[in-house]
């Protein structure tokens, strides 16, 4: 059956939409693209792709250009009936075919190694360490160095060095920022080292938030498992530091105000149990709690929330911070991300007779975001 010239302009039609539709997807600009690297790493990592891809279209043109040829050339004609002249064996062809594919595959492997390795190695002495703990689902940042715990923003300086060091406390999570390197697992109970740059030079203008994203299935709100890195400038990152010392220092509210209410109610009400608000827990509590967890024990680990109020999303990347995403999420937290362990666990979220109250809500929402 042949197609009528109509069908075959409406079959070239959908195939050059197609096409669009295909390379409009590697647009840079969105941004969990990996074709818009801003760093080192990333760039190698898009160079390696691009060798490989290349090769590949090399190798398909090749191929199915002689496929295609034979085909044509050697098809059979009308009336045709003897059996075409059989052959075996032809040394240059099979010569030919062993060294063309070892050439393709030397091409690939070569930069591919040498990429490796380079990835791979030791970060610069003056690299700066972030321990990184995957949760269900949320991310934990440890500055051992400025002893800062924060969670789901990662801040970085620009043309500094990072060398992170990623574990987990419950399941494999997947550590992935498109734009400045690859994915590397995070596994419970053994550390898995990464490094990259964030390059100045590629980056317009500072700070610059990028999207991160859990890249492992890791339980029903995997998909919700997202963080951001923000880039700042040295100075931005050490004033960074140093509001989080000054927020870790801070009295609680007092006095007749709606934050002053809404410590209140994070103190009463069981918040404080598992979130802090006051700078890290001590180093010998943190290991304590790393210890417990490696002896099998259960934890309940809670976001670090001591500059919370600072941060420009919420729920681990999920949605923008502001104070009406805040009251949605204090209200039903497991409306907003289903499975998450605040809504099983805390009891304001399990005792119907606990439930908190719309005045006590708004105070909370005042008070956490206060903290900045
Ligand atoms: Cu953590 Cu997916």
């Amino acid at each position: 059956m042949s197609l009528r010239p109509p069908s075959r302009r409406l079959l070239a039609l959908g195939l050059s939409v197609a096409v669009i539709l295909i390379l409009m997807a590697c647009t840079p600009s969105h941004n969990q693209s990996t074709f818009d690297p801003l760093g080192p790493v990333a760039e190698k990592q898009l160079t390696l792709f691009n060798i490989i891809f290349w090769a590949a279209v090399f190798v398909f043109i090749v191929v199915g250009g002689a496929l295609i040829y034979t085909v044509i050339r050697f098809r059979r004609r009308a009336g045709q009936t003897e059996i075409p002249v059989q052959t075996h064996g032809n040394t240059p062809l099979e010569i030919g075919w062993t060294i063309a594919p070892a050439i393709v595959l030397l091409v690939v492997a070569v930069p591919t190694v040498i990429y490796i390795f380079d990835i791979a190695g030791e970060p610069p002495p003056d690299a700066l360490e972030v321990n990184v703990i995957g949760h269900q689902w949320w991310w934990e940042f440890e500055y051992p160095e400025q002893n800062v715990v924060t969670a789901n923003e990662l801040h970085i300086p620009v043309d500094v060095p990072i060398k992170l060091n990623l574990t987990s406390d419950d399941v494999i999570h997947s550590f992935w920022v498109p734009k400045l390197a690859g994915k590397q697992d995070v596994i419970p109970t053994n550390i898995n080292t990464m490094q990259f740059t964030a390059s100045g030079s590629d980056i317009d203008t500072l700070p610059a938030i990028l999207f991160g994203q859990c890249a492992e299935f890791c339980g029903v709100a995997h998909a919700h498992m997202r963080f951001r890195v923000v880039v700042q400038t040295q100075e931005d990152f050490d004033g960074w530091v140093a509001n989080y010392h000054e927020l870790a220092s801070r009295p609680p509210p007092t006095g007749d105000t709606e934050e002053a209410k809404g410590f209140t109610a994070f103190a009463s009400r069981g918040c404080l149990l598992c979130h802090k608000t006051d700078g890290p827990a001590s180093v010998e509590i943190r290991q304590s709690l790393k210890d417990a967890f490696e002896r099998g024990e259960l934890r309940f680990p809670a976001p670090n929330l001591t500059n919370f109020g600072g941060r420009t999303t919420m729920a681990a990347g999920m949605m923008d911070l502001n104070r009406e995403n805040l009251i949605e999420w204090l209200r039903d937290p497991d409306d907003v991300k289903p499975g998450n362990r605040m809504a099983e666990l805390a009891n304001v979220y399990i005792d119907p007779d606990a439930v908190l109250s719309d005045e006590e809500i708004s105070a909370l929402a005042a008070y956490l975001l206060s903290l900045k």
